[in-house]
């Protein structure tokens, strides 16, 4: 990539544009279809959730969308507090109605960004990061957001990320983008590839799931594990010690 960080997309022109894909993140099947093996992603940090946290009370969803990844929670267990956290009104709106009528337990939701979200600490049995944290920015930005996912998580809890990763490596790196372009064109040809290509460079700035990992520990996590890794995608997540 070469936009600079400070050239990237602001977080209003974030919001703007989530306020445009309500329809395209409300697929409980496929999930976010330019995501390499998103439904596998999606089933798999929901499925380690719910076996890792069976009496969660109560779970956070940063950057929810439209709640995809609580609706699947709530397919295991079905009477849990939900926080929604978007840039987007719409996003929520969709999401608050959809987790609403999934769970007896309490929902609530809240336009902020994750950096100044007003939330409680020590609260939340499970927290979902789904495809947001690629719009961080710098290592302030990521070091601040993984050290507040700690303080958000209660004690014996878990916090679950998936996300368009890059690669320490520039070799390693060219290579895995370069299958991520052949799949999007397999998925909706060469325009459909370079259109994503270009939002990608615009408005996301990722990180390797190594860094990630190694900012969980850094933040006070334990037991860090990586459920998946295909080309430019990872699903993976930690606990918080009782
Ligand atoms: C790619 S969508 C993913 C939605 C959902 N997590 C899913 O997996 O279907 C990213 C969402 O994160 C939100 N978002 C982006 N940056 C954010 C931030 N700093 N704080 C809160 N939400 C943010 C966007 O508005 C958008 O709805």
């Amino acid at each position: 990539m070469s936009t600079p960080l400070n050239k990237k997309a602001t977080t209003e022109e974030i919001r703007k544009r989530f306020d445009e894909e309500v329809e395209r993140f409300s697929n409980l099947e496929t999930g976010q279809q330019t995501a390499v093996d998103a439904a596998l992603m999606m089933e798999l940090i929901v499925k380690a959730a719910a076996a890792c946290n069976p009496a969660a009370r109560a779970v956070l969803d940063i950057g929810c969308g439209a709640g995809n990844n609580t609706l699947k929670l709530l397919q295991h267990k079905n009477d849990i507090d939900c926080d929604l956290v978007d840039l987007s009104m719409k996003m929520l709106e969709r999401a608050f109605q959809r987790v609403s009528a999934a769970t007896s337990g309490a929902v609530r939701m809240f336009q902020s960004d994750i950096r100044e979200a007003d939330l409680p600490h020590g609260h939340y049995d499970i927290i979902f990061a789904a495809a947001v944290l690629h719009h961080l920015r710098d290592d302030d930005d990521w070091r601040g957001t993984f050290r507040r996912m700690y303080e958000l998580t209660a004690p014996g809890g878990t916090v679950w990320i998936t996300d368009l990763v890059f690669h320490e490596n520039k070799e390693v790196h060219a290579l895995l983008w370069e299958r991520y372009g052949k799949y999007l064109e397999s998925t909706g040809g060469e325009e459909y590839r370079d259109r994503i290509f270009d939002f990608i460079e615009k408005q996301d700035s990722p990180r390797p799931v190594t860094f990630q990992l190694d900012l969980l520990r850094e933040a006070g996590f334990a037991e860090v594990d990586v459920l998946h890794k295909n080309s430019c995608f990872a699903a993976f997540g930690a606990r918080k010690s009782k």
